[in-house]
């Protein structure tokens, strides 16, 4: 069976069918749209505060925008929970920033051209200036969260930072290092993506009241997703398509990253096939190469038992929702079910994206 083929057999089980992963993020997003609004108008207020003379480099940066994921997990979580109220406009533009501000610096790290269909900052300009900037984005993020005037946001949006910079420190001593368990990724990919991404549902159920166990059922629905994330963004550099994901691939193996799937076919392939792809790794594998390592990688299965895992999780993610949604019943409170459905959506759009 070909990846694609399997990828289909794979989201037929709970998590989506093939016709459903025709995702349309803006009809996923209507029960929040006008806050979505709100927090863009907040990022916007956020960025009159730096210095006009660095207002090319911090506009620039939000040019397109990307996904806003954080900000929707945020948004939606609270409405599925509760009312949404000005402190979950802060904190999900608070969070878009500091992801933001994290993609410039790992622009840097990964040696990147492009994100969200531009140039990266370290092109267009220099790294120099991506680093200071990304700076700038994080510490007007904190501007934002001061005013939450909680410190429990505080302490979490904190730790969520410090476990997205030691995941890409982790993942930046782990290089080259093909011998990377899928323990050890787990850790890199927890950190990195994952943290924040529990973040921004775990904030979004804190601020509209949830507590003790349901607060951990909506930190655990973001963390299984925010893995699950990653490891579809590690498919797509070695097979996606750059016009549709808007940025760099094919940057993990030429920074010598260990990602799912390449570990799985590492596990799986002949002794001679490992030599083989490992030399090529070493050589460093060019851009016309792409499209070859990608076919070795779909057909050896490790294409399809990275999206398997994945999906696992994302079937994880939506059992919690479904018992977060029967305890808000339970509860009585007054929580919105387009938003359940759209938590759910989003957690489908994980496994289904091409972008
Ligand atoms: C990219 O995140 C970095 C990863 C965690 C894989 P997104 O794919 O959410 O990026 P944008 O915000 O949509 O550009
Ligand atoms: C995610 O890893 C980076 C962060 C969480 C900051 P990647 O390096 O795979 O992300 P992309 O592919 O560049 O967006
Ligand atoms: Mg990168
Ligand atoms: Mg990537």
């Amino acid at each position: 069976m070909n990846a694609r083929a399997r990828e289909n057999d794979v989201m037929t089980g709970s998590a989506t069918s093939a016709s459903e992963r025709k995702f349309d993020l803006v009809k996923t997003y209507r029960p929040i749209a006008s806050e979505l609004e709100a927090t863009t108008e907040t990022l916007r207020e956020a960025l009159r505060r730096s210095d006009p003379a660095f207002e090319q480099y911090l506009n620039y940066s939000f040019e397109l925008g990307g996904k806003r994921l954080r900000p929707a997990l945020l948004l939606l979580s609270g409405k599925a929970w509760g009312a949404i109220e000005r402190r979950h406009f802060l904190c999900a533009a608070a969070l878009e920033m500091i992801h933001t501000g994290s993609l410039v610096h790992d622009d840097v790290l990964d040696g990147a051209r492009f994100r969200r269909q531009l140039e990266t900052m370290n092109a267009k300009w220099d790294s120099k200036r991506a680093v200071l900037v990304g700076d700038i984005l994080i510490t007007l993020a904190l501007d934002m969260i001061c005013d939450c005037d909680d410190s429990v946001v505080f302490r979490e949006i904190s730790a969520k930072c410090r476990a997205t910079v030691e995941g890409e420190l982790f993942q930046t001593d782990s290089s080259g290092d093909f011998e990377l368990t899928v323990d050890d990724y787990r850790r890199v990919v927890l950190g990195k993506t994952a943290s924040l991404i529990e973040c921004s549902t775990f904030l979004g159920g804190y601020l509209s009241g949830a507590r003790g166990d349901d607060l951990d059922g909506f930190a655990s629905f973001g963390r299984s997703i925010g893995v699950a994330f990653q490891i579809v963004d590690d498919v797509l550099d070695l097979v996606g398509d750059e016009e549709k994901t808007g940025k760099t691939l094919g940057s993990d193996l030429a920074n010598k990253k260990a990602t799912l799937p390449v570990i799985y076919y590492l596990q799986s392939a002949s002794a001679s096939n490992v030599e083989n792809f490992l030399a090529r790794v070493e050589r460093g594998v060019r851009p016309e190469e792409r499209a070859e390592i990608a076919a070795i990688l779909r057909e050896s299965g490790a294409v399809d038992a990275a999206f398997a895992e994945a999906s696992r999780l994302v079937d994880d993610a939506l059992t919690t929702l479904a018992t977060l949604e029967r305890r808000a019943k339970e509860l009585g409170r007054a929580s919105s079910p387009d938003a359940f459905e759209s938590l759910g959506a989003v957690a489908r759009f994980v496994v289904g994206r091409d972008r």
